[in-house]
C-alpha cells in the first residue's frame, strides 16, 4: 500500500534526515515546508521574502501563506499515490486545513509518525547541523559527520550552517513548537493516527522503530 504520512517532532528530532529514507524505501514525495521556504529564499521570490523575516527570527510563516503552498504541492500529480509531509502541519488551523484538503479527494492520513527527543539532545543536533548548499543533504560535525569537514559526502557540494541554527534562534524555535505544534500531538491521537517513535536513538535505530510502527507497509 502507499502510504501518507506526517513526520511530526520538533526542531531538531531528525524529521528531514528520517524523511530521506522513508521516502526513498516507500517511493513518496518528500514535502518540507522548511525546504519548499528556503528554496523560495535562495531563489528570491516573493514568498522567500515574505518567509524570511520569520524564519530568521525563528517564527512560523502566516497560516494562510503555508497552507496555501502545501494545496498547491498536493494537487502535483507525484502526490496521488501518497506523500510524506515533513514539517507541516504545524499549528491547529494547519492540521484543520490539511484534514479539509484530503476530505475534499476522499482521502485520509494513514499515520502521523511524532519523533521524540528531549532538549538538550535537539540543541546539540541543531548547533552541530551542517546542510548541503547544492543537494541539502544533512549531516552533523559529531553525530553523522561528512568525509571532509566541508564538503558533501554525495555530490562535493559546499556544507553550510543553516541562518536559524544559531544559538538564539534554536532556544526560540524550540519554545514556538512547544507552543504552536506540540499540542498537534493530542489532536492526532485522538485521531488514532499517532505513532510515537523514540527519537533519542542513533540514526539507523531511529528508522528501524518507524519501519516497526508502520508494519507490513514497511518494506
Ligand atoms: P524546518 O526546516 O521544518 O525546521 P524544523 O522543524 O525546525 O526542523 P529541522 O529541519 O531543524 O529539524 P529536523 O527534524 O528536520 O532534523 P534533521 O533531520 O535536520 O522549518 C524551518 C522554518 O521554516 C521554521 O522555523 C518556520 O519559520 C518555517 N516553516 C517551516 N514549516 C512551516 C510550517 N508548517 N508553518 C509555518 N512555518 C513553517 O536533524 C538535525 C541534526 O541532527 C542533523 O545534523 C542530523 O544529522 C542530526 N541527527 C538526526 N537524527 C539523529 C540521530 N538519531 N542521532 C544523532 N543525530 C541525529
Ligand atoms: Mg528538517
Ligand atoms: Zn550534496
Amino acid at each position: 500500500m502507499v502510504m501518507k504520512l506526517v513526520l511530526l517532532g520538533p526542531p531538531g528530532a531528525g524529521k528531514g534526515t528520517q524523511a530521506q529514507e522513508i521516502s526513498r524505501r516507500l517511493n513518496i514525495p518528500h514535502i518540507s515546508t522548511g525546504d519548499m521556504f528556503r528554496a523560495a529564499v535562495a531563489a528570491g521570490t516573493p514568498l522567500g521574502l515574505q518567509a524570511k523575516a520569520f524564519m530568521d527570527a525563528g517564527k512560523l510563516v502566516p497560516d494562510e501563506v503555508t497552507i496555501g503552498i502545501v494545496r498547491e504541492r498536493l494537487q502535483a500529480e507525484d502526490c496521488a499515490p501518497g506523500f510524506l509531509l515533513d514539517g507541516f502541519p504545524r499549528t491547529l488551523p494547519q492540521a484543520q486545513a490539511l484534514d479539509g484538503i484530503l476530505a475534499e479527494r476522499g482521502i485520509e492520513l494513514d499515520a502521523v509518525l511524532d519523533l521524540e527527543v528531549p532538549r538538550e539532545e535537539l540543541l546539540k543536533r541543531l548547533t552541530g547541523r551542517r546542510v548541503c548548499k547544492s543537494c541539502g543533504a544533512t549531516f552533523h560535525l559529531l553525530f553523522n559527520p561528512p568525509r571532509d569537514r566541508d564538503r558533501c559526502d554525495h555530490c562535493g557540494g559546499k556544507l553550510i550552517q543553516r541562518d536559524d541554527d544559531r544559538e538564539e534562534t534554536v532556544s526560540r524555535r524550540l519554545d514556538v513548537y512547544e507552543e504552536q505544534t506540540a499540542p498537534l500531538v493530542e489532536y492526532y491521537r485522538r485521531q488514532g493516527k499517532l505513532k510515537t517513535i523514540n527519537g533519542n536513538q542513533d540514526i539507523p535505530r531511529v528508522l528501524e522503530a518507524i519501519g516497526e510502527a508502520l508494519g507490513e507497509n514497511w518494506r
